[in-house]
């Protein structure tokens, strides 16, 4: 199990010498980040926590997953941003994006991530009828998409199950100390779990914020967090064969060459919320100061059909990450028989051969049109492998904002909008900005 770089497809676009020449640098955060004298020095909880996570609260979400697989129907987990994220691009990896429609279950379905009452009032129709339990994520325990969606499934709960019977079927996932939630918890008796201090939300889904919806959908979570162990150890030292360092050192190489947008492709449709967990994680911890590469994601085939032209033959700002999968979860022939299609040259191949051949062309393809391509190859996306993944792009994600001169570790910008967002409903403390804002809209 290892996640390794393919740097074949860059030759075109960086030297090897420009690696070496940026290799100094990379020694220099790789020391900043191990011995925690970097900027956000107070965030870097997710370094050690596959070896050194709490072992009873783990076997506690192994024990609470097992009641809601035993009781529930339907889990519906209630979080935004790092507190939603990576548990369903984890689930959706490991499980398939259609794991709820597939025999099995329970289901877990995802709300709180927008102010969509389309969105919240489809999931609470989604319920009717069931038997659910809800897990409430939220480390600040004040941020208003998630606490809207509690509010209202925590009624439905109530009503169906009187509120000591609710009780039993709410998880609370916060800050140990602080926080509405935290205080809501501890008050009405929810179960809850811990978001440490010194973790943040993007670097969050290997704590109860991602475990918890996980071993409910029957992720082995143990793996998960063997994988994350296993890359932990391989990438803690700095050398020519730290892959992931590698990939942090192409970012930047194609950064300084004006390649300010990465495009994070895979060919499985299971690894799409991963990307959407990738672009977060890069886009909150390097797009700050002016500076950053842009995070955009495609999955392919399908996008080539919409999002090729630009690839291939427009603005040449850009490089692709591909992460390619050797083994895949499932697989199956193309059928022999009449060739009423011309298709007959494909028969008994099995389609992920063709997905290959559609990968390793439009690699080519892309490079030959000016785009510099990076490959990440894993085995599969197993439980296990996932775990090596996370933790390799949580590194690279580290390593590759110092190498940028930023903080990879705050969000001073997440909360400009939330505090606009506070005055134009009316929070109370907000009136000042209030009346501010309202002038501007006329
Ligand atoms: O990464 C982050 O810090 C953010 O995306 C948060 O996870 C998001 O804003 C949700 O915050 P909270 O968990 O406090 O509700």
């Amino acid at each position: 199990m290892s996640v390794t770089m393919n740097a074949k497809y860059l030759e075109a676009f960086v030297r090897p010498d420009e690696f070496d020449h940026l290799m100094p640098a990379v020694q220099t955060v790789h020391g900043l980040l191990e011995g925690k004298t970097g900027p956000g020095n107070d965030f870097l909880g997710w370094v050690s926590l596959p070896q050194n996570y709490d072992k009873d609260e783990f076997a506690r979400v192994k024990q609470a997953a097992a009641q809601i697989r035993q009781n529930s129907q339907v889990l519906v987990v209630v979080g935004i941003g790092g507190s939603y994220l990576g548990a369903r691009a984890v689930l959706e990896a490991v499980k398939g994006a259609q794991y709820n429609a597939l025999p099995g279950g329970p289901q877990v379905l995802f709300a709180g991530n927008s102010v969509s009452p389309s969105a919240l009032a489809d999931i609470v129709q989604l319920c009717e009828g069931k038997d659910f339990s809800v897990n409430m994520i939220s480390k600040s325990g004040t941020t208003t998409e998630p606490a809207v969606a509690f509010r209202v499934l925590r009624e439905l709960l109530e009503a169906k199950y009187g509120k000591e019977g609710a009780k039993a079927r709410i998880f609370a996932t916060t800050d140990k100390a602080r926080g509405t939630l935290k205080e809501l918890a501890g008050r009405e008796g929810y179960q809850s779990f811990v978001v440490p201090d010194d973790i943040g939300g993007r670097y969050s889904v290997l704590t109860a914020v991602g475990l918890l919806p996980l071993a409910v959908a029957g992720v082995d979570i143990d793996a998960l967090m063997d994988g994350a162990a296993e890359a932990m150890r391989a990438l803690a030292v700095c050398n020519e064969g730290n892959h992931c360092y590698r990939w942090a050192m192409a970012r930047n190489l194609l950064l300084r060459k004006g390649k300010c947008i990465e495009v994070l492709a895979s060919y499985e449709p299971d690894f799409a919320v991963m990307c959407e967990w990738y672009k977060q994680l890069f886009g909150e911890s390097e797009g700050k100061d002016q500076k950053g590469i842009f995070p955009a994601s495609v999955i392919f085939s399908t996008d080539l059909h919409s999002m090729g032209q630009f690839l291939q033959d427009g603005s040449r700002n850009l490089f692709e990450t591909v992460v390619a999968v050797k083994r895949l979860r499932r697989d199956m022939p193309i059928p022999a028989g009449e060739d009423f299609d011309g298709l007959g040259y494909l028969a008994r191949q099995n389609l992920s051969h063709v997905n290959d051949m559609a990968m390793k062309g439009t690699i080519l393809a892309h490079t030959d049109g000016g785009v510099p391509v990076v490959v990440l190859e894993t085995d599969s996306l197993a439980a296990r492998d996932v775990g090596y993944l996370i933790y390799f792009f949580e590194k690279a994600c580290a390593i590759s904002g110092y190498l940028l001169g930023v903080n990879p570790f705050d969000q001073p910008g997440v909360e400009s909008y939330k505090r606009n967002m506070f005055a134009l409903l009316g929070k109370p403390g907000f009136e000042e900005q209030a009346a501010a804002l309202a002038k501007r809209l006329g």
